[in-house]
């Protein structure tokens, strides 16, 4: 038996960066998947295969010795191995419909549909059981890692939270598109929060004052969300983005990423660290292939609509 799972990418609408510093940060699962396959098998190794590359490594070796990408499916699959005093093997194969290392939670998608499928091997698991096993494999490459991302990806939908543990799913989702557009420049989110906490340090008043602005606009987009309300919400996104730009995430490429949007799209941002990965614009039927088309001469697009499945699993 083949145990299939998959999970949502995600996008952050408002507040990133921000969110580092106590405030919250609103989070968008989107309809781009990476489905997780695997199986038992009776060779007593774990074996991946994904774009990623491939990995054979003997279940009882620890996942500390293979590559970053490969170790929270690693470490999924001995748990539960171990768990169920398994003696056999497992093959796991992972295909992704969206790019890594660009700020659309790859990771977490990855952890989240490893931990559905390969738990599937075993019976039936809830997905609170699903998201814990997830956020444990995680914290194997990123030690302090808020969940959300996780939670999003089992959930789907749209998230407001922040780093003290705060999670609340908007009942109401709005209606919207949105153009996800890939700069191509790789960032490190690490490297990109340092900078930010070095700005924080040297321009304590204008970073403090930023941070309320920054509080505030968070306050009016979850309402605008519930209203539904495209014009004020991509106005909003306008403005987190002259933000970010304060804070020194943005650069010459994703700004001209985002006039390119300018007169065609609600609102338009970076996603997500900065200095590289992608930016997102707001988008309605009326203008879905305007940015589209505005976009796709320079740079990998897509178009994209909130998740609301989260993670699913079955078998095969
Ligand atoms: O680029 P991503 O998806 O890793 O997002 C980083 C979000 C930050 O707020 C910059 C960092 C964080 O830990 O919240």
């Amino acid at each position: 038996m083949k145990s299939i799972a998959s999970a949502p990418a995600k996008i952050i609408l408002f507040g990133e960066h921000f969110i580092v510093y106590g405030g919250k940060a609103i989070l968008c699962s989107i309809n781009k998947r990476i489905t997780v396959e695997s199986e038992l098998t009776k060779t007593g190794q774990i074996e991946i295969e994904s774009s990623l590359g491939k990995l054979k490594i003997s279940k009882s070796d620890s996942y500390k010795n293979a590559d970053l990408v490969f170790r929270p499916i690693i470490y999924i699959a001995q748990k539960m191995l171990e768990k169920f005093h398994s003696e056999s093997g497992i093959k796991i194969t992972v295909r992704a419909e969206f790019p890594s290392g660009v700020g659309l939670g790859s990771s977490s998608a990855c952890c989240v549909a490893a931990a559905g499928s390969i738990s599937g091997l075993f019976g039936n698991h809830t997905r609170e059981e699903i998201l814990k096993i997830a956020i444990d494999a995680e914290r194997t490459i990123f030690e302090n890692t808020s969940g959300a991302d996780c939670t999003a990806c089992v959930y789907g939908g749209i998230l407001e939270y922040s780093k003290d543990g705060h999670i609340r799913k908007l009942e109401l989702l709005p209606k919207f598109d949105l153009v996800v557009a890939n700069s191509g420049i790789i960032h490190s989110t690490n490297k990109v929060v340092s900078m930010v906490r070095q700005f924080k340090d040297e321009r304590q008043e204008t970073f403090s004052s930023l941070c309320t602005q920054e509080a505030g606009l968070i306050e009016d987009a979850l309402a605008c969300l519930q209203r539904n309300d495209l014009t004020k919400i991509g106005k909003l996104m306008t403005q987190n983005q002259e933000f970010l730009e304060k804070i020194g995430v943005s650069n010459d490429t994703l700004r001209s990423m985002i006039s390119l949007t300018k007169d065609v799209s609600y609102g338009a941002k970076i996603t997500g660290a900065g200095d590289g990965g992608c930016i997102i614009a707001l988008a309605d039927k009326t203008n879905l292939e305007k940015i589209q088309s505005a976009l796709a001469k320079k740079y990998e697009c897509f178009s994209a609509k909130i998740d609301t499945r989260g993670l699913e699993q079955g078998s095969a």
